[in-house]
């Protein structure tokens, strides 16, 4: 199995994402990629090292000049200009020059940091995504945007830089922790939601198959997201209009994730966005009562909460205002017309957002 996706970038470089069932293909692809053997870095967490690391090096060994290999700490909490600088450190030390690359082996607390290491040694060089989490494959690792967090705030330094490569070793899926599998679900049945009602259908339908890892139904699961999130990326590269329509569920999603300290996953508090952003589709007619029962429905079969304790309607309405999506002191919030489009709003009025809160309340 090798499936092929092009990104296709006006003005710029177009790249491959490639869908795979183990890494037989990368060293071919990474070739085809640089025939002139160039050095590589791969970057990976330390969770992921012992799984993959040897396999990667060992693919990319063979098509490479040097190939080395640098270990960052596993968690969110290392998604830091710190860890950034650590990685400059190893990279001066070892001599990688601008016709270097990166690889980035891991999720997507590894592919923002090494994109971003990318996006600024040397002003810039490039770099390769072989994303194992759910959630990295579906999302981060697609559409360029890298960065890190300061303090508590999370992702306010970055930049937009694409990478060559998105290789998918689809089977490193069966080693990743339910919960972790969870949260690439939510965003999944996002996409659906926001453009795509046959994908969202899919996502109803295949829910067994897909839980067992079946790998037809991941592959068609992760590559038709992909395509979906790589079609608006490529209309909307720089967030001026459409892309923002990826924030669905994810203004009062933040605000739960930051209340509740991020003892809930993102990807776990997106699914309760969702349902408030649906809870409010419904109360403006733009949704009916039977379609946010299947939104519901999808959500609890794939194990997301529906609904959060311990915070009360006026925090997260607080916390929902200060979330970085507003425009001119508006929330700039998505709300669903149907299964499968998705538009903004920006004259919600505190009574309706709490509404929407209330429906996640217990
Ligand atoms: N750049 C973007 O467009 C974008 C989009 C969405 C999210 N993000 C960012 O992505 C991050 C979240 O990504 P994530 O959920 O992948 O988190 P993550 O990278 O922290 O990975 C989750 C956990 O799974 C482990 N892991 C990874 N692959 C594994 C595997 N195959 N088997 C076993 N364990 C494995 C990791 O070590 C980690 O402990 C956040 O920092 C978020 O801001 C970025
Ligand atoms: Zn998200």
């Amino acid at each position: 199995m090798k499936q092929q996706l092009l990104v296709k970038r006006e003005n710029e470089f177009s790249y491959p994402i490639v869908f795979c069932r183990d890494f037989s293909d990368l060293a071919g692809c990474i070739q085809e990629l640089y025939p002139d053997r160039r050095s590589a870095c791969v970057i990976t967490d330390s969770n992921v090292a012992p799984l993959y690391l040897n396999e990667v090096l060992e693919a990319l060994s063979a098509v490479c000049g040097k190939v080395v290999s640098y270990v960052i700490p596993a968690g969110e909490e290392n998604k830091h200009l710190t860890t950034v600088a650590d990685i400059y450190r190893y990279l001066i030390r070892e001599g990688l020059d601008r016709k270097s690359f990166l690889a980035a082996l891991g999720g997507g607390v590894t592919g923002d940091i090494t994109g971003f290491a990318a996006a600024t040694y040397l002003r810039g060089i490039d770099f390769v995504q072989i994303p194992t989490t759910l959630l990295s494959q579906v999302d981060s690792s697609v559409g360029g945007k890298t960065g890190v967090d300061v303090d508590q705030f999370k992702n306010m330094v970055g930049a937009f830089h694409q990478p060559r490569l998105v290789y998918m070793n689809l089977s490193t899926l069966s080693t990743l922790p339910e919960e972790e599998f969870i949260c690439g679900m939510g965003e999944i049945i996002k996409t659906g939601l926001i453009c795509d009602e046959e994908f969202f259908r899919y996502c109803e339908g295949a829910s067994g198959r897909i839980r067992r890892l079946e790998p037809d139904a991941v592959l068609h699961l992760v590559s038709t997201c992909c395509e979906i999130k790589a079609g608006v990326v490529e209309r909307d590269p720089k967030e001026k209009g459409e892309r923002a329509l990826l924030n669905l569920g994810h203004t009062i999603g933040h605000a739960v994730e930051k209340k509740m300290n991020f003892t809930l996953k993102h990807g776990q508090c997106v699914g309760l966005g969702l349902l408030s952003a649906a809870r409010i589709s419904v109360n403006k007619g733009t949704l009916t009562e039977e379609e946010f029962g299947r939104i519901r429905k999808v959500c609890r079969e794939y194990g997301l909460p529906e609904k959060v304790q311990g915070l009360t309607e006026e925090e997260i309405l607080e916390a929902s205002r200060k979330d970085k999506k507003m425009d001119r002191g508006q929330i700039r919030f998505i709300l669903m017309r149907g299964l499968g489009h998705a538009y903004m709003d920006t004259s919600l009025t505190a009574d309706e957002l709490r509404a929407g809160i209330r429906e996640i309340l217990v």
